[in-house]
């Protein structure tokens, strides 16, 4: 939520700046603004909108600036509206900040700071902190930031600016990311490495309670006594070319296209000996034997991978698996030992609500594996186990590879699973750890039928609402397909259990709503194809996603999907890919804005 980057160097930092903030919109595109060193005043420029449109025009009109060093932020809204007014970064003629993260106390603040003759032009929590910089300056920036950080509450990562200290840029976080890069006589400071891989693969981690201090030439960093600290620099093993859109329309197709690779470099290192292999973060057959309850918490689409991985435990580990919403895990009081195991999924390792149902299960002294994609994340930090999903940066908010990814560790977790419990042989497991090792191929074969989903699209472009419906594994895919078509095209839908439909959703059925029903899953395919019988009698249009081999059903259905044969447990990896590309094709057909869908981002790490 909210991207920050800050440079100081030899450049002029106006493009630098905004090229980091486009690199970060997906973390969110209300307004965007930067503050330079002008003399030895701050200028800020700042505007309502995504960066091309507000940001960049402004720029443009004031140009040219010669500043070699500034701040910058892309803001999804909390606290007050999107609006200039609100748009960081925000200060006084003093001090300058962009921040991430949400200020939980800022009231008491505000009124702390009204009545010391304050005031305030914006809504924003951000502003509290700005002006108790201000009033607590002594000319020491960091002691004045270590005094001003001990009267706040909440989650932040700050990029502050003194304008008596040009050319210096201080950086501090708590709960929200931030790092540190190391450029040669140059610096950065940012969200993520996105935003500064263009310039430097070389950063450092900011941990919670550190503090640093940045020049040209280098970084100091302090914790809240002042101590120094030394910390390791870390590289970032892929290069700009994954973080743009290579030729593609949108990152959202392009990330797509990614999936049989993203596949490939998640599954193969974790296959040894034709098993999957749990070593490398320490999970032994024995633990998993040991577990009493396992748990799998995500949001979004990291928590509907965890729906197909339940299904896929509970069905070949005979393990019963509790998948939760983090964001309801946190507040119910699950029932939570150290005899339990809980894995949680992210992509971007900084989802706030994750995070803390994460922290809450090492609380509880349960044990912790993260699946995460981002490297060095905060959730990868804080688990006691962690596996990478290898699927390189997602930059499109609709997920995409990362689902992919997230899934199939859900295949290799809940094989190994078996095989530690005895429920399956080894032959077996090799078996269908050959068959796994197929899917990208057949991914590949899906992606390749794109003509068939833009002729779905074109039928959902008109429709204001739709079910997705489905059983078993296709009931859990169902979500994630509805879920993207939502997020990007805006229209109304639902995901529903085929069979629950009858008591009550039903009713919404009217002439002509098109329903997209998933039967992968050959056991229940009578059962679904009632269901779909019962929509159609009251007037759906059925689009059927199937397995080819059941070209029989062709005619009980309006429209149908064929996917490459696969063994139905893995299904939901190829099942998965027109689901995506309708909800592309659909989106685009709007002309929605696949790559910034409206009130969303990326990475959450607000509650
Ligand atoms: C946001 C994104 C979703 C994503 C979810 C979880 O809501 O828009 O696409 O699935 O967060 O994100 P994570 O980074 O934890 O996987």
């Amino acid at each position: 939520m909210c991207g920050i980057v800050g440079y100081v160097g030899a450049k002029k930092c106006t493009d630098i700046l905004i090229n980091g903030l486009k690199k970060l919109e997906y973390r969110g595109y209300d307004s965007a603004g930067i503050a330079m060193f002008e003399g030895n005043k701050i200028k800020t420029i700042k505007a309502k909108g995504k960066i091309s449109e507000g940001l960049i025009p402004k720029v443009n009109e004031q140009h040219p600036f010669a500043a070699v060093s500034g701040i910058g932020h892309t803001r999804w809204a909390t606290h007050g509206e999107p609006s200039d007014k609100n748009s960081h970064p925000i200060g006084t003629d003093r001090v300058s900040i962009v921040h991430n993260g949400i200020i939980e106390n800022y009231r008491e603040i505000k009124n702390y700071l009204l009545e010391q003759g304050y005031s305030f032009e914006s809504e924003t929590d951000t502003e509290t902190v700005a002006k108790l910089l201000d009033k607590n300056y002594n000319g020491d920036p960091i002691d004045t930031i270590i005094k001003t950080l001990s009267h706040i509450e909440g989650a932040y990562a700050l990029g502050i600016m003194f304008a008596d200290h040009k050319d210096h840029i201080f950086a501090v976080r708590k709960e929200s990311p931030l790092i540190v890069g190391k450029g040669s006589g140059e610096m950065f400071i940012a969200s993520d490495v996105t935003a500064i891989i263009e310039y430097t693969k070389e950063y450092y981690l900011l941990e919670k309670d550190e503090i640093a201090e940045i020049t040209k030439d280098g970084v100091v960093f302090c914790d809240l006594e002042r101590n120094k600290i030394t910390k390791e620099l870390q590289i970032a093993d892929w290069d700009i070319s994954a973080a743009e859109k290579g030729g593609y329309d949108h990152f959202m197709l392009k990330e797509i296209h990614e999936q049989p690779d993203a596949l490939i470099k998640t599954i193969k290192p974790r296959i040894k000996d034709g098993m999957p292999d749990f070593s490398e973060c320490g999970l032994t057959d024995e633990k998993i034997r040991s577990y009493h309850n396992i748990y799998i918490v995500g949001c979004g689409s990291a928590m509907h991978a965890g729906v197909v991985g339940k299904y896929i435990t509970e069905s070949i580990a005979r393990t019963p698996v509790i998948v939760d919403m983090a964001s309801e895990f946190r507040y119910r009081n699950p029932l939570l030992t150290e005899k339990d195991l809980v894995v949680v999924i992210s992509q971007s390792g900084e989802t706030a609500d994750t995070l803390e149902a994460l922290k809450l299960s090492n609380k509880a002294g349960a044990d912790t594996l993260a699946i995460v994609n981002v490297v060095g994340s905060s959730i990868a930090r804080e688990a006691k186990m962690v596996m990478y999903t290898l699927a390189g940066p997602e930059i499109s908010v609709c997920s995409t590879k990362a689902y992919m990814v997230q899934t199939a560790f859900m295949y290799l977790l809940a094989l190994r699973i078996a095989y530690a419990k005895g429920t399956i042989t080894h032959i077996e497991i090799k078996q269908l750890v050959g068959e796994l090792l197929e899917i990208p191929n057949k991914v590949q074969m899906c992606i390749e039928n794109y003509e068939q989903y833009k002729n779905v699209a074109l039928r959902l472009i008109n429709t204001e609402s739709l079910l997705y419906i489905g059983r078993g594994l296709d009931y859990a895919l169902s979500m994630e397909g509805s879920l993207k078509l939502k997020e990007i095209s805006y229209i109304h839908s639902e995901s529903y259990a085929a069979g629950e439909l009858k008591h009550g959703t039903i009713s919404l059925i009217y002439e002509g709503m098109p329903v997209i029903a998933v039967a992968t899953q050959h056991d229940l395919l009578e059962k679904t194809l009632s269901n779909v019988k019962e929509v159609k009698s009251r007037g759906a249009k059925v689009i059927l996603i199937c397995s080819e081999g059941m070209q029989d059903i062709k005619d009980e259905v309006d429209h149908i999907v064929y996917l490459p044969k696969a063994r139905d447990m893995f299904m939901p990896l190829t099942a998965v890919v027109p689901l995506q590309l309708i909800a592309y094709y659909t989106a685009v057909y709007r002309n929605c804005d696949v790559d910034h869908p409206r009130n969303l981002a990326k990475s959450v790490t607000v509650e």
